[in-house]
């Protein structure tokens, strides 16, 4: 509203200048025009004073007075020693030349002034003046024009102005509603959208999308926390069994120690269960990324291949590396991307039965980096390969197999984490594993 009323006073301040600036050239042309016709009027009376004749011009001075009986003309003669030949104005004396004077002296009634000439001809003095009316008349038109437009304009600005005000305040009074909802804890709550398709639409738009994900990300959440508390009651529960027992046990005076030592390594799983998720917290918090460096994926890859070639061949499975052959650079955290291609191959290890084979590969595609771990092993049905990335989630046939179920959530955390796409998908048969990165550097220049 105040924004509407500075805009209007402003806007008709301009008007206001602009139709005076108008109106001061107008006066000036006017007055320009007055004195032309003053002078005209001056030049056709004294013509008739050139003949040498006087008679003949004060009469025709007389005649000019009486025609113009309208007051708005005033006409003087004098003749020699100031003698009075024809006027129609009280005995004044004019000074010579170009002057203004007051209507009262000239013996006038009203109060706009005259304009007049005195100048002498022959052995006279002769004096014509014209009033300054049509000027008057045109600043009445002006201030008259002047003063209704620009009520009119207020009246306009302000009515559009405090309609438009009322309906932003009422948007803005939805928004700010549907914003203390979200503050007392609604996630669901939305800010209501209009077909104006306007600034605050656009606002809101992005406002619903930020709410959208942060509900997401607090489901998430919840969701976690979750799944943390209902998974780890198991190896609690076992804990306090082992516990128990070894009570037990020492109150019959048995030996204690082989219980104790299964109690311990209980703890130690939980222990590094604990270990796993808060590394996987601090991935996905992102601090790790002002670590980041080159990293030569091939180098990377060769060398987790050579670390589980033996672990493999314990297992009877094939372990194969294709590489490009040439160093390919990623901006990184090396330890990370070991870590998390190893979790790959050891689930490969793990989840697949004796005799798989399993292949670590790395190519290129564009600016990209592709590295994939492929198994022939049963795989992971379609269903279970979203549940898979979930922290603590295993499939139901590998509960007797070791681990935690949290391989993969760091899989994914460090794919994000570097910016990259993972995927999981049918070897047919088994199980492939691809993460994409975007190269830091062409291929073929070595980091020096
Ligand atoms: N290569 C694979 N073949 C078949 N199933 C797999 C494979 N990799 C993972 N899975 C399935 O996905 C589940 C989740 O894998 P993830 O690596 O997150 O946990 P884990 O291997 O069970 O335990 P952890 O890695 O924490 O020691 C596994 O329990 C398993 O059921
Ligand atoms: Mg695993």
């Amino acid at each position: 509203m105040r924004l509407a009323l500075a805009f209007t006073l402003t806007v008709v301040a301009a008007y206001l200048v602009a139709v005076g600036v108008a109106y001061v050239w107008m006066r000036d042309e006017l007055i320009r025009r007055q004195d032309q016709r003053i002078e005209e009027l001056f030049t056709l009376l004294a013509s008739n004073a050139d003949q040498g004749d006087d008679a003949e011009f004060v009469e025709a001075v007389r005649a000019q007075i009486a025609a113009a009986r309208d007051g708005h003309a005033v006409y003087q003669l004098l003749g020699p020693g100031s003698r009075v030949l024809a006027t129609d104005i009280p005995p004044v004396s004019l000074p010579a030349g170009w002057s203004d004077q007051p209507a009262e002296a000239l013996g006038r009634g009203g109060d706009i002034p005259f304009r007049v000439l005195v100048r002498t001809v022959g052995a006279n003095r002769l004096a014509v003046g014209r009033d300054y009316s049509d000027l008057d008349a045109l600043r009445e038109t002006i201030q008259t024009a002047m003063l209704w437009s620009s009520l009119f304009a207020l009246l306009v600005a302000l009515g559009g102005g405090s309609l438009i005000a009322l309906r932003i305040r009422g948007r803005l009074a939805a928004v700010s509603q549907a914003l203390d909802r979200v503050a007392e804890g609604d996630l669901g709550a939305r800010l209501p959208l209009t077909d104006a398709d306007d600034d605050i639409d656009r606002v809101s738009q992005q406002v619903n999308a930020a709410l959208v994900r942060l509900a997401a990300l607090v489901d998430g959440m919840r969701q976690v926390s979750a799944d943390i508390a209902h998974d780890l009651r198991t190896p609690l529960g076992r804990l306090r069994n082992h516990i128990a027992e070894a009570l037990e046990a020492t109150g019959q005076g048995a030996d204690t120690r082989p219980v104790l030592e299964q109690a311990l390594a209980e703890s130690d799983a939980i222990g590094n269960t604990f270990s796993a998720l808060l590394r996987i917290a601090q991935i996905e918090a992102g601090a790790r990324k002002a670590r980041f460096a080159p990293v030569n994926l091939t180098a990377t890859l060769r060398s987790v291949a050579e670390v589980y070639a033996d672990v493999a061949e314990d297992a009877q499975m094939r372990l194969a590396l294709r590489d490009p052959g040439v160093p390919v650079w990623v901006n990184g955290d090396a330890e990370l991307l070991v870590q998390a291609l190893a979790n790959l191959v050891e689930n490969a290890i793990r989840h697949c039965p004796q005799g798989a084979s399993i292949r670590c590969e790395l190519a290129l595609d564009g600016p990209r980096a592709v590295l994939r771990i492929t198994d022939n092993g049963p795989g992971i049905p379609p269903g279970e390969r979203e549940n898979v990335l979930r922290r603590l989630y295993r499939l139901e046939r590998s509960r007797t197999t070791p681990g935690s179920g949290l391989g993969l959530s760091l899989v994914k955390a460090v794919t994000d984490l570097h910016g990259g796409r993972l995927w999981l998908a049918d070897a047919a048969p088994g199980l492939e594993v691809g993460i994409v990165l975007d190269l830091s550097m062409p291929i073929g220049l070595t980091k020096l």
